[in-house]
């Protein structure tokens, strides 16, 4: 049922030295820090051949990468997103399944104005996993 590796998020405690790192370092091509109240980070997207790498900085109070960032503090993995072409047909699959879907289990518009749904890292091998509907 999914489909591509649609990116690979790292939480970064420093996004200006992340992103030169990918920029100057590997030679990738970043793109500008976008700010998403209303999932409390800063996103820097990283272009790759065949995927992307999304680097995320808490932003605003309660930030999810913030609880993150405490416990990993030189960053780390975050996600996985996975692209599915029906997220409301993934979705049902996956609490049929009996895996846990976070929050309201309602889609969000992500990072790509594509709706996204999260699972619980525990159902997926120790991951939290996106899947974005594209
Ligand atoms: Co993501």
């Amino acid at each position: 049922m999914i489909g591509r590796l649609n990116h690979v998020a790292i939480a970064v405690p420093d996004l200006e030295q992340a992103s030169a790192l990918y920029r100057d370092t590997l030679g990738a091509q970043v793109s500008e820090p976008m700010d998403e109240p209303d999932h409390g980070v800063t996103t820097v997207f990283i272009e790759l051949p065949n995927t992307k790498i999304e680097l995320l900085h808490p932003l605003g109070e309660n930030s999810p990468i913030q609880t993150f960032l405490d416990k990993n503090p030189s960053g780390g993995m975050h996600h996985v997103c996975y692209e599915v072409d029906d997220i409301i047909v993934a979705r049902d699959k996956m609490k049929a399944d009996g895996a846990r879907v976070l929050g309201s289990g309602e889609p969000k518009i992500g990072a790509h104005g594509k709706p996204v749904l999260f699972l619980h890292p525990k159902d997926f091998c120790g991951t939290l996993v996106e899947l974005e509907q594209v």
